[in-house]
């Protein structure tokens, strides 16, 4: 008998069968790795869990006993507590509010405000290292917080229920090194103290870092159950996906070099704006520039600032020499620059509109201005192969973008572009929550738009991404430019040391 007995599990949404029979089996002090391809039923297996789905059948046990959850407070109730992809946060609380949301539920009495901020501080102390300045920011309104900062206040909140089982579904993504290092930390300790902690994450370093053993899920059915000590990550992506693929390895190989040989296609001078102190750059075509450092530095504004999303104070943006002016992203998509922003939720979709929709937005925007309509006819078709070329899983492209799992929804973000025939694609984070098998389609992609002599600046959070595809790599620090590393010296050690020495400065 297991801790957590989750067994023949089915779900079916519409025409979509998301678990088809699925089991997971987990025990105490264990940390549990759920894993599988995006739209595998990884996150339905979550919220069946803790209430947040209703299972079409499902036999569920924990700790020897039936377990009943039909709502979230059921689970709370049950010591299940669970962090999803999707922030629940409440922007104008502050911190030690919406982590006090969480005892709420598990205090049958009244909590007066000075002791839930004492307790929130408590769960926050565990988490110092992951906050930027030198106090905690308790009675700091969530919504001025970065937004890896914000994901480690919901995984307080998560942890502040105490739990017996902890669901931390792709918590990591906008998480930056050193703040998985202290997320994993706690995890750690919870483990050790006897509480399971099912893992979902689509950065395999994480996967074996951190986990015991691994559930993989294909298609809503379990492709393998394993010891992660006896298991490869070929092998895991083989269950995963249900082929031999190269991914793991291939990371930016294939991304063509000696680009600074090729004419500068973007010029950025001396740009100044909200979290940007003045910063110049140059990217040339077919090159794919980086930008590192600690996370919110600055990296994000500076693409929302290239692309109109966000204002300017000063400062020039040159195409081929040309000064542009750009005050809205509609200019920057008639001038061929793309955007592929990391928060999908804000700024990349309608999320009740059709997948179609969604993936010929960008075309239909650039159609006043770019010669040669689109057929109805011809914008199926290219929507039909972003679909098929980055694998989005989906019932119809009929269905409203809500409907696709957290993955899925990111790769209609980028399929947009694929649609386009841009000069410069501004990348933010663009493989959040993306997994291995399409993040490796998504560097083929990226890839052949170097090939076409398209300029790519990167923002990532992932620094393997990062080292893997960038030719040169610029450090941000507080709104500046503080390093410029190239490919021949690029390495994690390097971007580490280079992002941490500016702090002690
Ligand atoms: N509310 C919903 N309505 C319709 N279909 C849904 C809904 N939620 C999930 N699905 C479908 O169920 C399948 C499984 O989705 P799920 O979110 O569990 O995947 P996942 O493994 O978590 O993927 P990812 O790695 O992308 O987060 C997907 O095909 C998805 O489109
Ligand atoms: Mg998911």
């Amino acid at each position: 008998m297991s801790f957590l007995e989750m067994r023949d599990v089915h779900k079916r949404y519409g025409g979509v069968r998301a678990l088809n029979g699925a089991d997971l089996f987990a025990e105490r002090g264990e940390v549990h790795a759920l894993l599988g391809a995006n739209g595998s039923g990884k996150s339905t297996m979550n919220k069946i869990l803790t209430g947040i789905a209703a299972p079409d059948q499902a036999e569920l046990r924990l700790d020897g006993e039936p377990l009943r959850v039909t709502r979230p407070q059921d689970a709370h109730r049950l010591g299940i507590a669970a962090v999803y992809q999707e922030l629940s946060l409440i922007p104008d609380l502050t911190v030690a509010a919406n982590v006090g949301l969480a005892f709420e539920a598990t205090t049958a009495g009244f909590l007066r405000p000075r002791a839930i901020r004492s307790r929130a501080e408590a769960v926050l102390r565990r988490f110092a290292g992951a906050f930027s300045g030198d106090r905690l920011p308790v009675d700091v309104p969530v919504g001025q917080l970065s937004p890896g900062e914000q994901q480690v206040i919901e995984i307080c909140k998560a942890i502040a229920r105490e739990p017996r089982v902890l669901v931390l579904d792709e918590a990591t993504a906008s998480l930056h090194a050193a703040q998985v290092e202290v997320l994993f930390d706690v995890v750690r300790q919870l483990r050790d103290d006897g509480i399971l902690v099912l893992f979902t994450s689509h950065r395999m370093g994480e996967i074996y870092a951190l986990c015991d053993r691994a559930t993989v899920l294909r298609n809503g059915e379990v492709a393998g159950a394993v010891q992660l000590a006896e298991t490869s990550e070929a092998q895991l992506v083989e269950m995963m996906v249900g082929r031999q693929t190269g991914v793991a390895e291939s990371t930016g190989a294939t991304i063509p070099m000696a680009a600074e040989r090729q004419p500068v296609v973007l010029q950025v001078e001396d740009v100044v704006g909200d979290r940007l102190a003045g910063v110049s750059l140059e990217v040339h075509a077919g090159e794919v520039l980086g930008l590192g450092g600690l996370a919110g530095q600055g990296q994000s504004a500076l693409l929302a600032a290239i692309f109109g999303a966000q204002r300017r104070r000063s400062g020039r943006l040159l195409l081929d020499g040309r000064e542009l002016r750009i005050r809205r992203p509609s200019h920057a998509v008639a001038e061929g620059i793309a955007f592929v922003p990391g928060n999908r939720a804000r700024e990349g979709l309608l999320p009740v509109r059709p997948i179609l929709e969604n993936l010929t937005l960008a075309s239909m925007r650039g159609r006043a201005v770019v010669p040669g309509v689109l057929s109805q006819k011809r914008e199926r078709a290219a929507a039909d192969q972003a679909v098929e070329q980055l694998r989005i899983k989906l019932g119809s492209v009929n269905d409203p973008v809500s409907t696709l799992s957290g993955g899925n929804q990111q790769k209609v973000v980028v399929g947009k572009w694929l649609l386009e025939q841009p000069r410069v694609v501004l990348l933010d984070d663009p493989t959040k929550g993306i997994d291995v098998a399409a993040k490796d389609e998504l560097y083929e992609v990226i890839a052949r738009l170097t090939e076409e002599g398209v300029a790519v600046i990167l923002n990532s959070s992932d620094d393997e991404e990062l080292l893997g595809l960038s030719h040169r790599v610029l450090v941000f620090y507080e709104g500046r430019v503080v390093d410029e590393l190239h490919r021949a010296d690029l390495s994690r050690d390097r971007l580490v040391a280079s992002s941490l020495q500016v702090v002690d400065r």
